[in-house]
């Protein structure tokens, strides 16, 4: 007979963890979400995803109403309940280095292997410097009670905030790390349905898996640290980086994704993994994958600092008192996250500088707020356009990219746009009145 579907706890119910668990139950196994925050824990029982991501909150409640996903703060009863546990639990950047900061998941580990009443599989997901996983290793076997097996494996996540669910059910690949053939048999039978529909299965050892995570990161910066270099050559010489990029993507080796230029990479991920990529490499002696790193990073910040130039020229160099309209304050669209967003960063340096900044996000309004209350908020684009020297788009809604240029020109006291995400039709924008910069383009 088939051994019953393993119990499943995932501890941590961030973006990753509340979608791994749905998804999990959305399998066909019982689920148990664990989190520290009992605020969470109520919002997520009662059907509402603490988060702004497009799928997850009907999701959600269909599995709890199957009663295979619960949520609950007790660890011990669901890590006693449990017979896989996930470590879904954050990695941010450390207050004082670009070092990842370990605190969570050293704790949930720790609180597993404490918690354990029988054999069990800890399978970590959080993303990891290398070599996190042998160190826990060594903190379960003195954690775990005598005469309990514990097995610790990687398996790293690589979903979008955005496309989190689709990301979850149907992964690119499943990375398996640290396995033996018991606990790799598990993992296949937990993600039997991926697996049939086709996601390959990759199984390594500890490091690769670590490493294949933060890497595939890292990989994503470089190639739109890439491009936002050659978009600066672009328009220096007078050429246009968006056909550039789109002639470049025809070439399936090197693929159009991820070549939009613009105001760069932020987020929870990409910015901190790369950091804390460049630290680790940095101790393990590979100083000139730290220094590539590096690169990456500083064009990306470049790209802040050449958007707040192009206001200043726009306002004829300076912009103190200056009405700034700025669209969109989420890192990107589709989420309400603002986690090192670079909309935000900009609005901010500029309202240091003396600016009058309104502020409008379709989704992101009340994050962007709760970390910047002292920037202006409108409630629409109308609003945050209204009497402006200058409006920024700085994150590519459709609502930005398909708003009616020539109605907006009479709400603006002085029609000027930057579009600085490179998805606005500058020739519709100026044939409105606009006077219109890009990144990568060159001025008209
Ligand atoms: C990223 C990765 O894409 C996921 O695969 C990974 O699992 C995740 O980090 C993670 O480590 O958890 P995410 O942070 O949700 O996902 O965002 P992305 O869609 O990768 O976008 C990152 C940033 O790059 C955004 O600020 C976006 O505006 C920017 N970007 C993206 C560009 O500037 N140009 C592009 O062409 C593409």
């Amino acid at each position: 007979p088939e051994a019953p579907a393993p119990r499943i706890a995932v501890l941590g119910t961030g973006y990753l963890g509340a979608t791994h668990a749905v998804a999990m139950a959305q399998l066909g196994m019982e689920v148990v979400g664990v989190d520290t925050d009992p605020n969470k824990v109520a919002m997520l029982t009662a059907g509402k995803v603490p988060f702004y991501e497009p799928g997850l909150p009907e999701l959600l409640a269909e599995q709890l109403a199957t009663g295979r996903l619960r949520f609950t703060t007790d660890v011990a009863e669901a890590v006693g309940w449990a017979d896989v546990h996930f470590v879904c639990v954050g990695t941010p950047q450390s207050k004082t280095s670009h070092a990842a900061d370990l605190r969570f998941v050293e704790a949930a580990t720790t609180s597993i292997a404490q918690n354990l009443t029988h054999d069990a599989l800890i399978v970590g997901k959080s993303t990891v410097p290398v070599g996190t996983g042998a160190r826990l290793r060594t903190l379960v076997a003195q954690a775990a009670p005598a005469g309990v097996r514990a097995e610790l494996v990687w398996n790293p996540e690589f979903l979008r905030e955005g496309k989190a669910v689709a990301d979850t059910l149907h992964p690119d690949r499943i990375v398996l790390g640290g396995t033996t053939a018991d606990s790799e048999a598990l993992l296949r039978r937990v993600y039997a349905g991926p697996i049939a529909e086709g996601s390959p299965v990759v199984v390594c050892d500890l490091p690769t898996a670590e490493l294949v995570k933060v890497s595939a990161n890292a990989f994503l910066a470089t190639k739109i640290s890439f491009i936002n270099a050659i978009s600066a050559v672009c328009e220096a010489a007078g050429a246009d980086v968006k056909v550039l990029a789109d002639a470049l993507g025809h070439d399936i080796r090197i693929g159009r994704q991820f070549l939009d230029a613009g105001l760069g990479f932020g987020g929870g991920c990409l910015p901190k993994d790369i950091r804390a990529l460049m630290h680790r490499a940095n101790e393990l002696g590979a100083h000139q994958a730290s220094a590539l790193l590096q690169q990456v990073d500083e064009i990306n910040m470049g790209q802040r600092s050449r958007v707040i130039e192009l206001a200043l020229e726009a306002c004829g160099g300076s912009v103190l008192n200056r009405r700034i309209g700025v669209l969109g304050a989420a890192f990107k669209p589709h989420t309400d996250d603002v986690r090192d967003s670079p909309a935000l960063n900009v609005a901010a340096a500029l309202h240091l500088r003396g600016a009058q900044v309104t502020v409008y996000d379709p989704e992101a309004g009340d994050t962007a707020r709760a970390s910047y209350p002292t920037l202006g908020y409108a409630t629409g684009v109308d609003e945050a356009v209204e009497g402006s020297d200058v409006v920024l788009v700085l994150t590519e809604w459709d609502e930005f990219v398909t708003a009616e240029p020539a109605r907006l020109a009479t709400l603006a006291k002085n029609p000027s746009v930057i579009d600085a995400r490179g998805k606005l039709d500058a020739a519709r924008w100026r044939d409105a009145g606009w006077s219109f910069r890009g990144l990568g383009r060159a001025a008209a």
